[in-house]
């Protein structure tokens, strides 16, 4: 049997799900088929809603985890129908979920990702690997970031440091040194500050390759002032979310501003904190890498890895096409990944990361019929 696997990813952007069928050859992963699917609008508004204000009945929840995984089965379906593979031949679906609430450090921490995945197993008849994030909680771990691990596996190399890059809604980097363990973390907003700024001024959902933040000036007060986040320097392990940075963040900081600042000024310091923090994060490492690869949807953003570039003379900066990953399916192969050490009974966290006590195979398995 082929070693296929379909991973799906629904990143804190809510620009949509990303569904890929790859296959799996020794360290190698090839992509055959890649979608993304936005979310219709009532689904993603009712995602939005849980998420800007968390109170809901515990039967609404209980449908919207089921329309969700429904939505999944459905895209999984489609990218299927698209390919020349049948069900069959997959061997299972790993699966993010939507994180609704992220909670590590609570005394009953928990994490909760919606997208039933007994309802992907039933529709699809794929075996799928879902709620991956919550033994690395029970273990004392963060539960994120997990792409540090593929990221491992897959780009590390004996003979040079590297640094992976993932810049999301939130953005991780992957710190490959050849002789130092494993670092990731997050390093704060990556694209969620732009979009909303975005859309708060023009309507548009995000700054299509920063062509927007480039007509505006940085304002250096104001960036040396959203800096002053204690989050910023915060020592790993460490993750964040939308929970933490979002339009509020931001306003209280605006409120702080005597100026009166352009919103194109808004947004290239928006822009410049992104790189400037991926920047510093890498810097403060002590890595030194020669060579930055980047993922995510910021890859597409030509201002914001211009000013990566500006901040990091000494590395080449790269994305991940250039080891034959497209940068926008990084996230959902690495579910496909995890899926696959589920079901090998491979760990797929790294505790030096997470800050979990130990490595461990994450994720329940839904059988497929
Ligand atoms: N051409 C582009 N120019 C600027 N930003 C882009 C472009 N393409 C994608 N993006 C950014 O990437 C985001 C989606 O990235 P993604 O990696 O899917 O994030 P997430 O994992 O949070 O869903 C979009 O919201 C947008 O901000
Ligand atoms: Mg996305």
């Amino acid at each position: 049997m082929r070693d296929l696997f379909i991973g799906v990813m629904s990143g804190t952007s809510l620009d949509g799900i990303d569904v890929v069928l790859v296959e799996f050859n020794e360290k190698r992963v090839q992509v055959h088929h890649a979608a993304t699917t936005p979310y219709p609008n009532g689904l993603r508004k009712k995602i939005l809603g849980i998420l800007q204000q968390p109170q809901i009945s515990l039967q609404e929840l209980g449908e919207l985890d089921v329309a969700v995984g429904h939505f999944f089965s459905e895209c999984i379906t489609s990218l299927l129908a698209s390919s020349s593979f049948n069900a069959n031949e997959v061997i299972a679906v790993g699966h993010s979920g939507h994180t609704v609430f992220h909670k590590p450090a609570s005394p009953n921490a928990f994490t909760m990702q919606i997208g039933d995945p007994s309802t992907i197993a039933a529709k699809t008849g794929i075996t799928t690997i879902g709620n991956i994030r919550n033994m690395d909680l029970a273990l004392g771990g963060q539960g994120a970031p997990l792409a540090p691990a593929f990221h491992h596996w897959y780009f590390a190399t004996p003979d040079e440091s590297r640094v992976v890059v993932n810049i999301g809604g939130i953005a991780n980097v992957s710190i490959l040194h050849p002789k130092q363990p494993l670092i990731g973390f997050d390093t704060g907003p990556g694209n969620t500050l732009l979009d909303n700024w975005s859309l708060l001024c023009r309507g548009k959902p995000f700054d299509n390759n920063g062509s927007w933040a480039k007509t505006g000036q940085i304002n250096e007060s104001l960036l040396a002032l959203l800096k002053t986040d204690k989050y910023f320097t915060a020592v790993p392990p460490k993750s964040t979310g939308l929970e933490y940075f979002n339009p509020t963040w931001l306003k209280n900081t605006l409120q702080k501003v005597q100026e009166n600042l352009a919103d194109e000024d808004i947004q290239a310091t928006l822009t410049e904190l992104t790189a400037s923090t991926i920047a510093d994060a890498i810097d403060a490492s002590g890595a030194d890498p020669k060579c930055v690869i980047l993922c995510g949807g910021g890859a597409f953003n030509t201002v914001l890895i211009e000013r990566i570039s500006v901040l990091l003379p000494d590395a080449h900066i790269k994305t991940t096409s250039t080891y034959g990953i497209e940068p926008q399916w990084v996230e959902a192969v690495l579910f496909a990944w995890l899926a696959r050490n589920r079901l090998h009974k491979k760990p797929g966290n790294i505790p030096t990361v997470t800050g979990a006590s130990h490595a461990a195979p994450l994720g329940g398995i839904y059988y497929g019929l």
